[in-house]
């Protein structure tokens, strides 16, 4: 018998050799090239002209324009990052670390949605039907009627949709399924880019709302094309330190709402509950203040949250380190430099570590204050006072810029029972106003004017 024909193909850009080479010759990246069997006949080439009808040019006011259908998942944390619910043949990509809940939060939002009477199918790749039972029996949904397919390969996962006509599918992951037309690996770049290509086309095509679970990688970005983040039209980043219980969905993208909100879940053992309030919850629980910890007001999306700023300055070695888990680590030597020049703390010779606590990752720059008086609060040994707060961000020359919205976050503060804040000056109130009462606002202009005033009243 005739040996079968294979060729090398790249995993990182799908390229093609006929013979294996250390250096991918179309993305020069090295070693990728794997082996696989060399496609039969060549009618890839036209794959797609069946579908592209013959298109018309059309005035954009004759259009007619239906405003979107959402539906309601039933987990209010999961409805609010989506904008309102799921959008009918919406494509979300969820990401996030392993373990963290991706698949539990996504079978029990199918179960509430099959339960309020919508067709729902949860096609796992990662699991067999009896471990998805398990969960489910687990997480209290007994007698779900979600239906499930244990299934990898995309022509087959398309020929289900296309037969079932569920109102929301989940793929769970999209790393794992593969398409026959393609002889790389499943989770290849190649396979990933055509897989949810051609996902998104069947939920463009037929309504359904397609949720693509993906892989994170190493560094916390999805893994695959960044072409698949482009694909879809909203994309979620499930969140947190896996040994809190808390966990966070954060919209990056969202082409049906507006990004850069947040949902909070606490891990139960009966699954994933939605936190209403958490403005609380990234706080700990500290009976007397203590040095190197200052708490910060954060806004997300369109709640404010309080968050701890815990730094730790202790002397390091000749080459002292820098580390910071939650925040930027570039700022964070940004602001050290700044505390150095403007303020006159020098930690050049200490070891600097900073964590927002409970897992939290905050990437505005209005943490620049806590972490900066949180900084030489552990420098100097003395800690901030009883129900301190501080937010700002701080600039190279050492002029404290407001905040957006600083009177929300105040006005939480105050809620919430803090009675000393230095903000800058522009977000400070002008007039007395009844919901910061018992809270002392300090406006300032300037980093040391910040740690004059957190000097004065430690
Ligand atoms: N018996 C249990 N009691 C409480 N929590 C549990 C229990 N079993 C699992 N969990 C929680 O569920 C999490 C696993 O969730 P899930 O399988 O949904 O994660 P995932 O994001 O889908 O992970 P993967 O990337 O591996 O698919 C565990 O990390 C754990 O916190
Ligand atoms: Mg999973």
């Amino acid at each position: 018998m005739a040996k079968e024909k294979t060729q090398y193909t790249c995993n990182e850009c799908g390229g093609t050799s006929p013979r294996w080479l250390g250096k991918c010759p179309h993305c020069n990246a090295w070693n990728t090239l794997i082996e696989s069997v060399a496609e039969s006949s060549a009618p890839t080439k036209n794959r797609f002209a069946a579908l592209a009808k013959t298109a018309e040019v059309t005035t954009l006011a004759d259009i007619e324009a239906t405003d979107v259908q959402r539906t309601p998942t039933g987990h209010d944390e999961l409805d609010r990052v989506l904008g309102g619910g799921v959008v009918e043949g919406g494509v979300v990509l969820i990401g996030g670390d392993p373990g963290i809940g991706k698949s539990t939060l996504l079978l029990q939002a199918l179960d509430a949605l099959q339960r309020a009477g919508q067709k729902t199918l949860y096609v796992t790749g990662e699991e067999s039907g009896a471990q998805v039972a398990l969960r489910s029996r687990r997480l209290g949904l007994d007698g779900s009627q979600v239906q499930v397919l244990a299934e990898i390969q995309l022509e087959k996962i398309l020929a289900t949709l296309s037969a079932h006509q569920p109102a929301i599918a989940v793929i769970d992951s999209i790393q794992t399924v593969y398409s026959e037309q393609l002889t790389s690996a499943p989770g290849s770049v190649a396979q990933v880019r055509e897989c949810a290509a051609h996902l998104t086309r069947a939920a463009k095509a037929s309504g359904t709302a397609i949720v693509l679970v993906g892989h994170v990688t190493k560094e916390g970005a999805l893994a695959g094309p960044r072409v698949l983040e482009h694909m879809v039209d909203t994309v979620l980043y499930f969140e947190g330190d896996t040994h809190s219980s808390f966990r966070l969905i954060r919209a990056i993208k969202n082409r049906f709402g507006a990004v850069n909100e947040i949902g909070v879940f606490a891990m139960t053992e009966k699954g994933l509950k939605g936190v209403s309030n958490p403005s609380a919850i990234f706080l700990s629980q500290h009976s007397e203040p203590v040095p190197g910890s200052c708490v910060m007001v954060t806004l997300e999306g369109t709640r404010p949250m309080l968050v701890e700023i815990q730094a730790l300055v202790d002397s390091g070695g000749p080459s002292p380190r820098r580390l910071s888990v939650g925040l930027d680590r570039d700022r964070l030597a940004m602001l050290l430099a700044v505390l150095h020049r403007h303020a006159g703390v020098a930690c050049m010779d200490q070891d600097v570590f900073v964590n927002a606590v409970g897992g939290v990752r905050i990437s505005e720059p209005a943490a620049d204050l806590a972490v900066m008086l949180a900084i030489t609060s552990s420098l100097r040994g003395r800690a901030l006072p009883k129900g301190f707060i501080a937010f700002g961000e701080v600039g190279l020359a050492g002029e404290v810029r407001p905040a957006p919205r600083g009177q929300e976050r105040l006005k939480e503060a105050a809620k919430l029972g803090f009675s000393v804040a230095v903000v800058p000056k522009a977000n400070a109130p002008k007039k007395n106003d009844k919901a910061f009462e018992g809270l002392t606002i300090h406006g300032v202009d300037r980093i040391e004017e910040a740690m004059e005033l957190a000097r004065s009243l430690a």
